[in-house]
């Protein structure tokens, strides 16, 4: 079969950052970048660069950095956000303006209250306009899934005609079926006179857990970009997964004309980066990157599988990264060992500094912990993002004594400031009394919304990593910490949330505009 190439265009850094509570900071969208950049992902929507100076100089971050993709940023029909975004890509070996309105008939008449004729003339205008910081633009026809097909086959020849070379079609509330979706591409490509100008793309929600059908709906039917995020993070129920289409179009290379150019072994790394820096897990029977994706239970299967891999494996869990061979390191393993381990999990500093302060934090794991496991090194990395930022509040130390019978206790000593406070409190267990006793130094006045801690690796000496989701006025962050002790965890993972809390916050939302 011929092999085209299907695009692979990741929004993690921008749909799947609108998850409530997924906001990343600049560092941590850099390495998620980083990342994608090394599994070879084509395109990289690194954010919406007029939402917030944040997401502006993410982009730049992100821009600034990444050389071997395209690094993409999103801007509504306006002046200001193609001028933001021109300017957030300035460094970029490689660039692409995202630019989109609206195009459905409750679109147009409800939110943007527009007509047609103007909305055409607008995306017209913001096309020809992203065109002066760059040839390489793409226009998207929101609520595409909702529109009138007549429209699209209109504005599509328009903004092409005014030099869009992507045109995403996006399902924006997740309402369409795989077979409709897949028919409605076929009938652009087949009506728009000059559809062969421009590369079709699609970009599909999963409010009806159809994201992933729809996308590979539509790429039978000549789509040749699939906007995507990691672990499917993104507004709502999420984003169209892009391990689980990237290994779909692979594994079924018998029925699809195209493949990506994925190095498809940096998936489970992917993942596991973006959900340990989200706080978002995986769920372990998710496709591809959950626990189980590969766990056979049943002794049928199992005897199977050890007779004739094939039996009841249609993917080898190496491809996608799970490698059964986990170098392990300990207290003895040295600065190169941990260095080419970082490298092989796409961890990269930027800074011999850096690499020092975390190979330090290693020793220190390795003596509490004989054997520091992939995951580890994964979380001492996040917990150096954690500490690299310009934090107001620092644990300082913590003692909580626990007995049975007793009020659990915990003496707290925080930096707020550059200010040591101590103070004591009393709780239902270990956890509450340090969380009453940080709220006490801190006042931040959050809700508690979510608490939940893992073992990173098997074993009694795991380091638990703590998630914690906090909400003050209509805002949420996720804190994270790990430590072999998870109260010292969790009292990591509170004083990070606080730390977010604390930042200005000011950020609009892509949809929520005028335009
Ligand atoms: O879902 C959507 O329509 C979007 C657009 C901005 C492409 O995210
Ligand atoms: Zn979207």
């Amino acid at each position: 079969m011929s092999q085209d190439r299907l695009i692979i265009f990741d929004t993690t850094l921008r749909d799947g950052e609108q998850s409530p509570g997924a906001s990343m900071t600049k560092d941590e969208k850099v390495r998620i970048a980083k990342a994608l950049e090394k599994m070879r992902v084509d395109v990289i929507e690194a954010g919406f660069p007029i939402a917030s100076v944040g997401d502006f100089e993410s982009v730049q971050a992100v821009a600034n950095v990444v050389k071997d993709s395209t690094v993409c940023g999103l801007a509504r029909a306006l002046e200001a956000d193609i001028a933001r975004a021109g300017e957030a890509l300035k460094g970029a070996a490689s660039a692409r303006i995202h630019t989109f309105i609206a195009t459905s008939p409750v679109h147009m008449q409800r939110k943007l209250r527009m007509s047609p004729d103007q909305v055409v003339e607008q995306a017209v205008w913001a096309v020809k306009r992203a065109c002066e910081f760059t040839d390489n633009v793409e226009f998207s026809a929101e609520d595409a899934g909702r529109s009138e097909l007549d429209f699209l086959c209109r504005i599509f020849e328009a903004v092409i005609d005014a030099g869009a070379t992507t045109i995403n079609v996006p399902d924006t509330v997740g309402y369409n079926l795989p077979n409709q979706f897949g028919e409605t591409l076929r009938l652009l490509l087949e009506r728009i006179p000059n559809a062969d100008r421009a590369v079709f793309s699609v970009h599909c929600h999963n409010d009806l857990g159809l994201a992933v059908a729809n996308s590979l709906s539509a790429v039978m039917n000549g789509a040749r970009q699939v906007e995507c995020t990691i672990n499917g993070l993104g507004e709502r129920a999420g984003n169209a997964s892009l391990e689980e289409v990237v290994m779909a179009v692979r594994t079924r290379q018998d029925v699809f004309t195209c493949d990506t150019g994925l190095d498809t072994t940096q998936i489970v790394a992917c993942s596991k980066l973006v959900s340990n820096i989200t706080g978002f897990p995986v769920q372990p029977n998710k496709a591809i990157v959950g626990a189980n994706a590969f766990a056979h239970e049943s002794g049928i299967h199992q005897d199977g599988v050890l007779k004739h891999r094939e039996t009841y494996e249609i993917m080898r869990a190496e491809d996608v990264g799970w490698t059964q061979n986990r170098m392990v390191l300990g207290k003895h393993s040295g600065r190169n060992a941990f260095r080419s381990r970082l490298d092989a999990l796409g961890i990269v500093f930027h800074s011999e500094e850096e690499l020092n302060a975390a190979f330090a934090r290693f020793k220190d794991l390795a003596d509490k912990k004989h054997e520091v496991f992939d995951e580890d090194l994964q979380a001492l990395v996040t917990e150096r993002g954690i500490e690299a930022e310009n934090e107001r509040v620092r644990l300082v130390s913590l003692r909580v004594v626990s007995e049975t019978g007793e009020t659990p206790n915990a003496d707290v000593t925080l930096s707020i400031d550059g200010e040591e406070r101590s103070v004591s409190a009393e709780g239902s267990g270990p956890v509450d009394a340090a969380y009453k006793a940080i709220e006490a130094l801190v006042t931040t006045g959050a809700d508690l919304k979510l608490y939940s801690v893992n073992a990173i690796t098997s074993g009694t000496d795991s380091q638990g990593e703590v998630t914690v989701r906090l909400e003050k006025g209509g805002r949420l962050v996720n804190g994270q910490g790990a430590d072999t002790d998870i109260v010292i965890a969790s009292a990591k993972a509170y004083i990070n949330g606080c730390n977010k809390l604390l930042e200005p916050a000011l950020r609009a939302h892509p949809q929520g505009g005028d335009v």
